[in-house]
């Protein structure tokens, strides 16, 4: 009788709510319909390096539809092609490649299932390139990947940034205040634009549009001259001003994301305080956009996306990712999501719609 198939999961980047219902619906179909073993492989890229994994069985992956977080584990930082390696007290990047991609054949993976954003999915291409099977699964609250019109996670990370903005209403109103809502969204605005249009943001700011300064706090005085006085602005957290630069927590070398960004809702607080004479408060919703538990919708996304991957498995179609384009699954080539970020087009129809319902966008004097 013949082997049964062994085929991998692995969840990197930064963790996102759906990603167990992803893991839950891959094993689930692999091991019910198609006859095949699965093993989780431990923190992303990192349980490959160092050789952690465990077998995966219907039981260990019943019961987590509803979790956030990964039961595997991940890691933003690990790269095989860039593994940090700490040599008395100083890090060093090393290309440790080759022996990840000898361990996969050494471990006899049918295929590797790898869930993650555009740098997860970035260094699985270059894996499939070096003769690693892999099926990708677009994953990030961000929804910034290409080849895809939605990513799970989005929808939860947008339903719990929207109840921020709700409830810095209240305080907003009652002390005539600006409230800004820091958002996450690195080089993409599309949680600071649905969940800004959610909460009735009266001004929104994106990385795709650089503020003026001058424009908001004309558009705050304008909301006071009217009669509404206070203001609620929403944040992405990689919103410039116009001629300016992102706002950098901090650099971290060996990360895959590079640039820790944080802090521009504080920085235009100042600002606006002083140009208007309002009193000003930032709330940073950070982390809690990616905690707890997916919403519906993305439950059903995660289980979608993870039921077309075990077909794809099986299929052999590697160097591939599972999208959604204009509601249907599709396959896409690894190659071509990882040649970019999908951000947010200056005629987005949602866009369009803000502006002609007098949302201002920073743009305009
Ligand atoms: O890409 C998802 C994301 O949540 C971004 O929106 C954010 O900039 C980044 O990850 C934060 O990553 P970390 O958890 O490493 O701080």
């Amino acid at each position: 009788m013949a082997a049964r198939k062994k085929v991998g999961i692995l969840t990197g980047g930064g963790d996102c709510p759906g990603l167990n219902a992803v893991i839950r619906a891959v094993a689930k179909k692999l091991i019910i319909e198609k006859n095949m073993d699965v093993v989780g492989i431990k923190d992303g890229y990192d349980g490959l390096v160092r050789n952690e994994y465990t077998k995966l069985s219907y039981r260990d992956v019943s019961g987590i539809l509803t979790l956030g977080g990964t039961i595997l584990g991940t890691s933003n930082i690990a790269n095989p092609y860039r593994y940090a390696i700490n040599k008395g007290g100083r890090l060093q990047l090393k290309d440790v490649s080759k022996s990840v991609v000898r361990q996969i054949k050494k471990m006899r993976l049918a295929g590797l299932v790898c869930i993650g954003g555009d740098g997860t999915l970035a260094i699985a291409n270059r894996m499939f390139k070096d003769g690693v099977p892999i099926v990708g699964v677009p994953k990030t609250i961000d929804n910034d990947i290409m080849g895809t019109d939605i990513t799970f996670g989005f929808n939860s990370a947008v339903t719990i940034a929207t109840e921020g903005i709700d409830r810095v209403h209240t305080t907003a109103q009652a002390h005539h205040r600006i409230m800004i809502v820091e958002l996450m969204g690195r080089t993409a605005g599309w949680i600071a634009l649905h969940a800004g249009v959610a909460g009735g943001g009266d001004i929104i700011l994106l990385p795709e549009i650089p503020y003026l300064p001058a424009a908001i706090a004309a558009e705050v005085k304008k909301r006071h001259t009217r009669g509404s006085r206070f203001s609620i602005i929403v944040v992405a957290e990689g919103a410039k001003p116009r001629g300016g630069n992102v706002v950098v927590q901090r650099m971290v070398k060996e990360s895959t994301i590079q640039a820790r960004l944080g802090g521009v809702g504080l920085m235009l607080g100042e600002q606006l305080e002083k140009m208007t004479g309002l009193e000003t408060r930032t709330v940073v919703m950070g982390h809690l956009q990616r905690g707890g538990s997916p919403t519906a919708f993305d439950r059903v996304l995660a289980t979608e996306l993870g039921t077309r991957a075990a077909d794809m498995v099986e299929r052999e179609e590697f160097g591939q990712m599972v999208g959604v384009q204009r509601g249907q699954l599709v396959s896409v080539a690894l190659e071509d999501v990882a040649c970019g970020s999908k951000t947010v087009p200056l005629d987005h129809p949602l866009l369009q719609s803000a502006r002609s319902i007098g949302t201002c966008f920073g743009d305009e004097g």
